[in-house]
């Protein structure tokens, strides 16, 4: 089978690498994959989010099978353009990926079906925003409607703070037309949990739960990343806690969205906090998280492209789904000054025997050497018998890679085993 990929980071790179455990795959190109994903897969330059190039490759070289797997491409329609040359994918049509593309969307959808969240107000003129925030309770977070790189999110510490973000949004527009609407709601505590699922909107299956590590320092300091690393399972996602999110959050998401004409079929994300109330959602996301998915996928036991292809053909309740009963952890390996300024264009050094470990995101290849073009370079990945070691080890691959400006967090899973303890 020929398989195309859509999209270029350690999350797609983790894919590639699991889909080619399947025997039947001869062939795997990547649009636009990375120098990395290159050892792995045949990468050509079509940006993910470039619809009509990504068509007219597939209906040149005919891939058998298409995953779509950045956020983007699958609000922008992709996965309804390849289905309609008979390219069977996977992933949400439009009409489903608006999950995550519109928070006033999946905000919406939550109050009408009763899925536990933060309460909420939707703003799309600015001077009621600032009215409203003259006596909302502080600290509030205001949300960018639209999609915004995973930058659309202010928790703001107090008043003024908030009128700013608000001011920026939507008189200044720092995110263009996605902060053309807001959502401003109820701040929230307790422990998150990112729950990646599998659904063929029958069926909801959720994989193994993990944490992400959004802040570029140690301690949860700094600006918010794309995400410094993770570990799985998240050891504050207990079974009870489990059963709760199935019966009122999984279950009823699918039901809400097969009512609204939308049925979801791919990877849904759910990004949940735990509340002295209980379980409540944070936010959707239509696709794999990244680097989730550099946790989750590795302690994946069964096979991926086949439980993907009974996602596309509705008959994931088929499928038996099996896990390895480890502990996995990811560390991002950046570019110093990342999520700011940074440097980039120095050269990668990995061992050979540590590649099939790492899950490369921004870098390229030049003169068959591996140089850094990104943020977020690269993520290492280790599995083990409990978290301790599975940190220890990553830790220890992590050391033997090298680049010039490498930087990365120190304190990766140590959230999470001080949970354990
Ligand atoms: P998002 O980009 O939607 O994942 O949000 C980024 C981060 O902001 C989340 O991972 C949370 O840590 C935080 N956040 C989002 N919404 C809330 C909320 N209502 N209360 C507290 N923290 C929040
Ligand atoms: N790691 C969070 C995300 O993929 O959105």
């Amino acid at each position: 089978m020929k398989i195309m990929v859509i999209g270029g980071g350690g999350r797609e790179h983790a894919i590639i690498k699991k889909i080619k455990e399947n025997k039947s795959v001869e062939k795997i190109y990547a649009l636009p994959g990375n120098g990395g994903i290159a050892r792995d897969a045949e990468c050509f330059p079509i940006k993910a989010t470039d619809i009509d190039g990504i068509i007219e490759f597939a209906k040149k070289y005919r891939p058998d099978y298409s995953i779509v797997a950045q956020d983007d491409p699958l609000a922008a329609g992709c996965v309804d353009s390849l289905e309609s040359i008979g390219i069977p994918s996977f992933g949400p049509k439009a009409e489903a990926a608006i999950i995550e593309s519109s928070k006033v969307f999946s905000k919406d959808l939550m109050k009408k079906y009763n899925i536990p969240t933060a309460k909420y107000e939707v703003f799309d003129n600015v001077y009621t925003a600032l009215g409203y925030l003259d006596d909302a309770p502080i600290p509030t977070v205001i949300k960018v409607d639209g999609l915004a790189l995973g930058k659309g999110v202010v928790i703001a510490e107090t008043r003024e703070e908030a009128k700013n973000a608000v001011k920026e949004i939507m008189e200044d527009h720092k995110f263009g037309k996605s902060g053309d609407r807001i959502v401003i709601e109820e701040f929230l505590e307790g422990p998150e949990v990112s729950v990646l699922s599998f659904t063929d909107s029958k069926t909801v299956v959720p994989m193994i739960s993990s944490m992400d590590h959004k802040r570029a320092g140690d301690g949860d300091t700094g600006l918010n990343t794309g995400g410094m690393g993770a570990i799985a399972p998240n050891p504050y996602y207990t079974k009870e806690v489990a059963e709760k999110c199935m019966r009122e959050i999984f279950l009823p998401t699918i039901e809400a969205m097969n009512a609204e004409g939308r049925p979801f079929k791919g990877c849904l994300y759910f990004g949940l906090m735990l509340t002295e109330n209980g379980p409540k959602v944070i936010e959707y996301n239509c696709r794999f998280g990244d680097p989730e998915a550099q946790v989750v996928l590795p302690l994946l036991k069964s096979d991926l492209l086949n439980i993907m292809q009974a996602v596309t053909e509705e008959r994931l309740a088929d499928e038996e789904i099996e896990w390895y009963d480890e502990s996995a952890c990811c560390i991002v390996a950046a570019s110093d000054g990342y999520p700011a300024k940074y440097e980039k264009g120095y050269e990668i050094t990995i061992p050979d025997d540590v590649w099939e470990n790492v899950f490369v995101a921004g870098a390229i290849s030049e003169d068959g050497k591996l140089v850094t073009s990104g943020g977020r370079v690269l993520g290492v990945t280790a599995r083990a018998g409990n978290l301790q070691e599975a940190i220890e080890a990553t830790y220890g691959l992590l050391d033997t890679i090298e680049f010039g400006n490498k930087y990365y967090r120190v304190d990766i899973g140590q959230k999470a085993l001080k949970a354990l303890k």
